[in-house]
């Protein structure tokens, strides 16, 4: 199976404790020695707010905190980079050309961000649309996507499945500035609306529910699929 992995940067360097991205690096190996084509794409995490929180107050314009936030999501890719062996590629792609390049010389591309006014959510779908993922993995510091702001509301409930069509109007007025937490970009939740490619949003905590959910298709995260009657990933995969 084709696949990209989205791995937010609170998920892979809430701080920079090597074993967390030991321990990503490992699944990522273990996917890529079952057989399975991978794409990697690393987010910036609270350094990359840190940064622009700072920028911000020093009078920076958005495109150029959207940069400052890009080049900490490929600091961060670096990392993992660091930690695989000779599969990964070795330079974190600066475009979806080659990122796709390396998918097809059989490496494991480990991208960052690629240009303004997005994150990387919206690059992981790009990049799966691009190199025809059968399936995109949002590892994310939350467990799935949910029909309000689980900090700010108990009573809010994650959907186990949704269509891409409700995944867009979810997050159509979700505010895009940069460093905005939001499980999945509007940018994002438009390509795989247009793509048809299935995706899973997990709690990406710990690394092995991402291989658990490319592996068998069991989550217990939010399976976004094409359209109202289409199966659930698990189904899918039978
Ligand atoms: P992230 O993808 O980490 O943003 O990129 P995020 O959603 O705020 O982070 P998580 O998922 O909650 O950890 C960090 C910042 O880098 C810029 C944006 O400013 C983004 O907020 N960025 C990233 C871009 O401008 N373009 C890209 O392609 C990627």
């Amino acid at each position: 199976m084709r696949v990209v992995v989205s791995i937010g940067g609170s998920v892979l360097v809430p701080d920079l404790a090597p074993e967390r991205v030991e321990a990503y690096a490992s699944v990522i190996e273990s996917l890529d020695g079952a057989g399975h084509a991978l794409g990697t794409v690393v987010g910036g995490g609270q350094t990359a707010r840190d940064y622009i929180t700072t920028a911000r107050e020093l009078g920076a314009n958005e495109i150029e905190l959207d940069q400052l936030g890009i080049a900490v999501t490929r600091l961060n890719a670096r990392l993992l980079v660091a930690a695989l062996d000779d599969r990964a590629a070795s330079t974190p792609p600066e475009d979806y050309d080659a990122g796709r390049e390396a998918v097809r010389r059989g490496d494991v591309p480990i991208m960052g961000g690629v240009v303004a006014g997005q994150t990387t959510d919206a690059v992981a779908t790009a990049l799966a649309e691009h190199v025809d993922a059968d399936l995109l993995v949002f590892a994310t510091s939350v467990p799935g996507v949910f029909d309000a702001d689980p900090d700010a509301d108990p009573s809010a409930t994650r959907f186990d499945r949704m269509t891409a069509d409700e995944l867009v109007d979810l997050v159509a007025e979700t505010d895009m500035n940069a460093g905005s937490n939001v499980p999945v970009d509007l940018t994002a939740a438009k390509v795989l609306q247009r793509s048809g490619i299935r995706a899973v949003v997990l709690d990406g905590t710990d690394p092995r529910t991402v291989e658990r959910a490319v592996r068998s298709g069991d989550h217990d995260g939010t399976g976004i699929v094409p359209g109202e009657g289409a199966a659930s990933l698990a189904e899918w995969r039978e």
